[in-house]
């Protein structure tokens, strides 16, 4: 009988730092799967840690995971090097509902490493443009040096509303971006409601001012698409780690409406 706890065998085949303790992994890999997926991924002899799937499945032969240095397996992550081995599970959970966004404005709303599961659906959308309106990124770090994916920001700008912003005293010398917290440049920012899904990811604390900003900007709950980072073990609904009451984040998730999140349990 196959065993469903054991892992594919994927080969870094390159490595890009993005912050002083953030780096993105790229892993050979032909695996098919939609953004908002994720995946558990084992350094051997270290442990198994959850990241979501950064890259888009537009692209093939390999995926992405972004990786912020915090614990245990992600210090072990961050001292490999290019052809070392690793570990992957996946995906795994629910992805962004690409049916219901096709043809609507696209808000992308990130704060620091939250930019990574957003990222797989921008540049989906990107190599699907044509299914798509107009599409907007606001994103937020603490300071300059703490924004991921730095070279692609660069290119973004030439196709998309790209608004970049950090917190006050992040800025430094050359900086062109906006100087505030991410809620705050949203409510500067002259957008409309109508015919608009916003898909945003980062810490708790921004989530919910960018929900209440938004709901002040009259976009209704139902539009405001995020994704719940509750610690995983099993990731396939059977050890009980994540889950919100009758909710596994890990099966039913992790990407949900502002409107599911509501109806959760208070404990969330
Ligand atoms: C669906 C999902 C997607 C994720 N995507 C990413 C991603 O793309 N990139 C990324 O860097 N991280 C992501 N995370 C968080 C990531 O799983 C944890 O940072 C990682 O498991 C830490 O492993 P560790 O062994 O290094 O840390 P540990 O040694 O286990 O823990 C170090 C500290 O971090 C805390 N911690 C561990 N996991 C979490 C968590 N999930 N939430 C809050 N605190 C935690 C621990 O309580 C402890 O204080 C995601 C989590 C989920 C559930
Ligand atoms: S992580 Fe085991 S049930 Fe969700």
């Amino acid at each position: 009988m196959e065993n469903i706890y054991r892992p594919k065998v994927l080969e870094i085949i390159e490595i890009f730092k993005e912050t002083p303790d953030i780096k993105t992994f790229r892993l050979g890999a032909d695996i098919s799967y939609m953004p908002g997926q994720f995946g558990l991924y084992s350094v051997f002899g270290e442990g198994e840690a959850t990241f979501c799937i950064a890259s888009s499945p537009t692209q093939k032969g390999y995926i992405e995971c972004t990786v912020k240095r915090i614990g245990k397996v992600t210090d072990a992550l961050h001292s490999l090097d290019v052809d070392d081995k690793i570990g992957f599970r996946g995906p795994y959970g629910n992805s962004f509902p690409i049916d219901v966004l096709k043809g609507k404005n696209l808000l992308f709303i990130g704060g620091g490493i939250g930019l990574a599961p957003l990222r797989s659906l921008l540049l989906y959308c990107l190599d699907k443009r044509e299914d798509f309106g107009e599409i907007t990124l606001l994103y937020g770090a603490r300071s300059v040096n703490d924004l991921v994916y730095k070279r692609e920001l660069e290119e973004l700008k030439e196709k998309i509303n790209l608004v970049l912003t950090v917190d006050p005293g992040g800025e430094k010398e050359g900086w062109t971006g906006k100087i505030g917290f991410v809620p705050k440049v949203l409510e500067e920012l002259s957008l409309k409601a109508e015919n608009c899904f916003v898909i945003t990811c980062g810490p708790p604390i921004m989530i919910k001012f960018v929900c209440a900003s938004l709901e002040n900007l009259g976009f209704s709950e139902d539009k405001i698409i995020t994704t719940l980072e509750m610690k995983m073990k099993c990731g396939i609904g059977k050890c009980g780690r994540c889950n919100i009451g009758k909710t596994y984040v890990c099966k039913d998730g992790p990407v949900f409406s502002l409107k599911e999140i509501k109806e959760m349990p208070d404990e969330f």
